[in-house]
C-alpha cells in the first residue's frame, strides 16, 4: 500500500513539474513563426532556400537587376559562388542590398556555410 502511494505521489509530482516547465517554455518563446532549426540540422532545404528567395531574389533572381553579378538559380547557383556570397553577406555585409538580415539569420547562415552548404 505504502509503495503505490508513493508511486502516485511521485507522479503527481512529475506531472505538476512537467506541466510548468512546459508552460514557461512556451512562454519564453517569442512568437514569430517556426523556431530556428538547431545549429546542426540547417540546410538548404529548411532555411539557405527561403532565405535566399525572400532576401535577395528581388535582384538576384534570372532577369533580375543584379542577375549580373550573380543570379540566384537554387542550391547549385549558391555552392558555385559561395566564396563571394560568404564575403557580401556575412564579411562586408554589403548585402542584402536594400533591408538586413537579422542576428539570428546571420548566425544560421554562417552556420550552413561553416556546416559546407548542406541541402
Ligand atoms: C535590392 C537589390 C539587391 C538585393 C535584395 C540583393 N542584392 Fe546582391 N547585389 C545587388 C547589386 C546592385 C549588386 C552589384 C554590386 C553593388 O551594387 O553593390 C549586387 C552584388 C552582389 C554580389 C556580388 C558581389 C561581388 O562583388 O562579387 C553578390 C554575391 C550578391 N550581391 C549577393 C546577394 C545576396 C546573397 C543577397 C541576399 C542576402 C543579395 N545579394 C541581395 C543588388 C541586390
Amino acid at each position: 500500500m505504502n509503495k503505490i502511494l508513493t508511486f502516485a505521489m511521485l507522479t503527481c509530482f512529475y506531472l505538476t513539474m512537467v506541466s510548468c516547465s512546459k508552460k514557461q517554455a512556451a512562454e519564453l518563446k517569442p512568437d514569430d513563426g517556426p523556431p530556428d532549426p538547431p545549429a546542426e540540422e540547417i540546410t538548404y532545404a529548411n532555411f539557405a532556400q527561403a532565405l535566399f528567395q525572400n532576401k535577395c531574389n528581388a535582384c538576384h533572381a534570372p532577369g533580375g537587376t543584379a542577375s549580373g553579378m550573380w543570379t540566384f538559380n537554387g542550391h547549385a547557383s549558391v555552392v558555385a559562388n559561395s566564396n563571394r556570397i560568404r564575403q557580401a553577406v556575412l564579411v562586408n555585409k554589403t548585402m542584402p542590398k536594400t533591408g538586413s538580415l537579422s542576428a539570428a539569420e546571420l548566425t544560421s547562415l554562417q552556420t550552413w556555410f561553416d556546416n559546407g552548404l548542406p541541402q
